[in-house]
């Protein structure tokens, strides 16, 4: 690809987009994980260009924040009013100087499906027909909107690009479109700019003219057509948002299918760009892997999963679960229903079972929580047993407090862990304990009221209840039947 490594790549994303009938700007709007200019930059980071500019207007603060903060080495061009899209390029070029010598790649930062390969291909087809520019094109089956590509009846050649509002009934029934991705030379683009007239519907300079200009001025003007129309979807309402996330994922699912991953249902499942998976990873209906998710080698999860920015170790298997920044291990066990906050890391072989939540905490090998817990603010050794309905109380109403548990634990059922308190390796708790104080390894601490039985309560205070008359048919029957 270096080969036809262009002197720069353009990205036209001033616009205000007002079909989102949003506050964010278009172009921050997401699909899979990304936002929309950040998928156009990451395609135009294939091309390994010297240059990457992206042309900011409406909202050019927080669309120039954004790339500074996720795309270094972006640069951004002010485009102060939105005159249309050649005055837009005329504005990158004057960023970079003016005197681009070298392809110049012009994208739209509202087409989230355009891939690197496509731009790659686009480049190359330039570079070896020797073009003064190449348009890439699609046949799509509604061009309402999009820009026609006119060709000569004769030779087929492009001679120009007309648009929707400007085009005339004959050539509104084209159905070969602008995708509004070019590769030029850059200085006769430079030059062609410079002639571009604003007398059209819109009162707008359009980037499209400069086909017609540079073939009228005996230059090479080709056009390549994308193997599949999808990708140069544009983004410009929310029905098209959903779609081209709709795509995406489809897209991004046979990726994973084609490297031995198994998704039962794809059309139930949602993932993000970011995420990762190794062969024989099983994703049930109903799972939305987001972030930097990584699915280690058979590792199952779902259904009905939630899972951001979370890995999963090989084997693991993760069932109705929601997890946020969380380290599973290799052959955990994860739910039914548990829930997984920022800064769980559970061991090999371990468990965080039904009802269980857990934020900030280091599970060792082997260890489980099974039932009904929450486990914050905690570290747990190897082999150590949570009873069942355990709460590590870790807040006390002003700061948050750390519980440690030793490996070879065996804790009760129904136990508070009061945090700061540790108990030793090997020790045991009794069930409905309320631990306060550190528990020696190998101690069993009971921290709970005595028993107390007050015989002959209900016949005297319930007389000729159900419960009465139970008991004294108990109280006549052998003791041996009880
Ligand atoms: C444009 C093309 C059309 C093509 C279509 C493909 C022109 C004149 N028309 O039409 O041929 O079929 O894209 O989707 O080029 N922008 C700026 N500054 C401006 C104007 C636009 O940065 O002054 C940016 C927008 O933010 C957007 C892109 O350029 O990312 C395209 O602009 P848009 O208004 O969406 O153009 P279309 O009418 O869709
Ligand atoms: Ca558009």
């Amino acid at each position: 690809m270096s080969a036809n490594r262009p002197a720069a790549v353009v990205v036209l994303a001033a616009g205000e987009g007002t079909r989102m009938k949003s506050k964010t700007p278009k172009v921050l709007h997401e699909v899979c994980g990304r936002s929309l200019v950040g998928h156009v930059v990451s395609a135009a980071r294939e091309l390994d260009p010297e240059h990457l500019v992206v042309v900011v207007g409406h909202a050019a603060d927080q669309v120039g924040a954004h790339l500074t903060d996720r795309y270094a080495g972006t640069r951004t061009a002010f485009q102060a009013e939105q005159n249309g899209t050649g005055h837009a390029v005329r504005i990158a070029l004057e960023e970079l100087g003016q005197s681009v010598s070298g392809t110049v790649v012009v994208v739209c930062g509202d087409t989230p499906l355009l891939s690197g390969a496509t731009l790659t291909a686009l480049a190359a087809t330039h570079a070896a027909d020797g073009n003064a520019v190449t348009v890439l094109t699609a046949e799509v089956p509604d061009a309402t909107g999009y820009g026609r590509i006119v060709r000569d009846a004769a030779t087929g050649a492009v001679t120009a690009i007309v648009e929707h509002k400007d085009a005339t009934a004959e050539q509104r029934t084209v159905r070969e479109i602008n995708s509004g991705v070019f590769a030029f030379d850059g200085q006769l683009l430079a030059d062609a700019l410079g002639k571009v007239r604003t007398d059209n519907s819109q009162g707008e300079e359009y980037l499209t003219d400069v086909l017609g200009i540079l073939r009228e001025a005996g230059h090479r003007v080709g056009a390549s057509v994308a193997d599949d129309h999808r990708e140069i979807l544009g983004i410009n309402n929310r029905v098209q948002l959903a779609e081209a996330r709709r795509l995406l994922n489809q897209r991004l699912l046979e990726q994973a299918m084609l490297a031995g991953v198994t998704v039962v249902d794809p059309s139930s499942v949602l993932v993000d760009v970011t995420v990762s998976f190794e062969p024989d990873a099983v994703v049930h209906p109903g799972t939305q892997l987001l972030g930097v998710t990584h699915l280690g080698e058979g590792s199952e999860v779902g259904p009905n999963t939630r899972l951001r920015d979370t890995s999963v170790g090989a084997g693991a298997r993760v069932d109705n679960t929601v997890a946020d920044r969380a380290e599973i291990g290799p052959e955990a066990s994860v739910g039914p229903f548990a829930y997984l906050r920022p800064g769980t890391r559970l061991g090999t072989k371990s468990k965080a079972g039904t009802y269980v939540e857990m934020k900030n905490a280091t599970i060792g090998e082997g260890t489980k929580v099974p039932h009904l817990s929450y486990v914050g603010d905690a570290t747990i050794g190897d082999y150590t047993n949570i009873g069942a309905a355990s709460v590590f109380v870790n807040y006390d109403g002003e700061a948050k407090h750390h519980t440690t548990i030793g490996s070879h634990c065996k804790t009760g059922s129904d136990n508070m862990f009061v945090a700061p308190v540790t108990v030793g390796d090997g020790a045991y708790t009794a069930a409905g304990s309320v631990i306060t104080k550190d528990v020696p390894a190998g101690s069993l601490a009971v921290a709970r009221g005595q028993q107390r039985n007050i015989e002959g309560w209900v016949a005297r205070k319930r007389p000729g209840s159900a419960a009465a008359q139970a008991a004294a048919a108990a109280v006549e029957k052998p003791s041996g039947d009880l």
